[in-house]
């Protein structure tokens, strides 16, 4: 009956509950006690079957008012242990996304809209896919020890570095598959820089390459222009200049107008009202031959930039090093959803 569902169910959380327990049902004016004043009344016959249940019934109080008190004189009473179970747990800190991460994405999902894919390579690189199929002439300065890390340096073409630039992974691909390629490299890459507020011995790039039939100047204009103004808003201007890259040509190098000052002058870009962005060209012909493309059939462009160049202009940050310190004072303040 009813009782016997209370009792079964009956958990005490302290003392005092299973006091009231013991009262309610086994006390000297309690159920049970009751019930074997009824008892009394019953006629005989009844008496045999009424007496069971009522047996039963006590002995059933009984075992949980004793097993409830022996997890109770075990000791493992929750006042005593000085906790509240009822209180509120503690809320825990969440991390937030390093700047630079928060930037990568973003550049990564304006170019996948446009269908480009995202493609990796190593960061150790050999001569080949860092500097000769890239169509860097033997005596070009990048190839020498100031600006890149040797890991093995012999004649130039055993040559092993960290690579200076995702180009290496442009290089990959196309002689890894067919054109077309649309495709971003997202990266880090190593300089042999003295560190300072402007340059560190490692950054962060992300390189395009488009290849197809009939890819023109125009399209790199255009699928450039559409990214800066996917990344920025549409309230500035953009301005190409003539450039040299060993592995593009025509070159050129990609300004915009300060989004910090909207062209007004600031220190961000050196008081010119610019700020380069990206590096850019079409895929010089040397180039494709040199990962087995036609350059007869086949055209395309490249870009590059530096991921730290992008949020530096993005969060207003002027010193390089703060991204690499790992200081959190820095790296709470990029909270976001993503
Ligand atoms: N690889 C160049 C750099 O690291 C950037 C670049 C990429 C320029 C593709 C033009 C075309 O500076």
């Amino acid at each position: 009956d009813q009782y016997t569902k209370e009792i079964n169910a009956f958990l005490a959380a302290n003392a005092e509950e299973l006091e009231t327990f013991r009262i309610k049902f086994l006390g000297t004016k309690g159920v049970i006690k009751d019930l074997f004043e009824q008892f009394k009344t019953v006629g005989t016959e009844e008496k045999r079957t009424f007496g069971k249940v009522l047996n039963q019934f006590k002995q059933l109080a009984e075992a949980k008012y004793n097993e409830v008190k022996e997890t109770f004189d075990s000791g493992l009473k929750t006042e005593d242990l000085g906790l509240d179970l009822t209180l509120p747990g503690d809320g825990f800190n969440t991390g937030s996304r390093h700047p630079l991460s928060l930037v990568r994405i973003e550049i990564i999902d304006i170019f996948k809209r446009l269908g480009f894919v995202v493609a990796e390579g190593p960061e150790i690189e050999d001569d080949w896919h860092n500097f000769s199929a890239l169509n860097f002439p033997e005596e070009h300065p990048a190839r020498d020890m100031q600006d890149t890390f040797f890991i093995k340096k012999n004649s130039g073409k055993d040559d092993i570095a960290l690579r200076t630039h995702t180009s290496s992974v442009q290089v990959r691909m196309m002689e890894n598959g067919k054109p077309p390629f649309r495709a971003i490299m997202p990266g880090r890459v190593y300089r042999n820089e003295a560190i300072s507020a402007r340059a560190h011995c490692f950054f962060h790039q992300v390189e395009g390459l488009y290849i197809d039939e009939n890819v023109s100047f125009a399209d790199l204009k255009q699928t450039l222009y559409h990214f800066v103004q996917e990344l920025y808003g549409a309230d500035f201007k953009v301005r190409f200049r003539p450039s040299y890259f060993p592995f593009t040509e025509p070159s050129a190098e990609m300004d915009i107008s300060c989004t910090i000052c909207k062209g007004a002058g600031c220190n961000m870009c050196k008081y010119t009202g610019w700020v380069e962005i990206l590096g850019c060209g079409m895929v010089d012909p040397n180039v494709l031959e040199n990962c087995n493309i036609d350059s007869k059939k086949y055209t395309g462009f490249a870009f590059g930039m530096g991921i730290e160049r992008i949020a530096n202009l993005k969060y207003v940050i002027r010193d390089l090093r703060l991204f690499s310190e790992n200081d959190v004072r820095f790296l709470k303040q990029f909270k976001t959803e993503i």
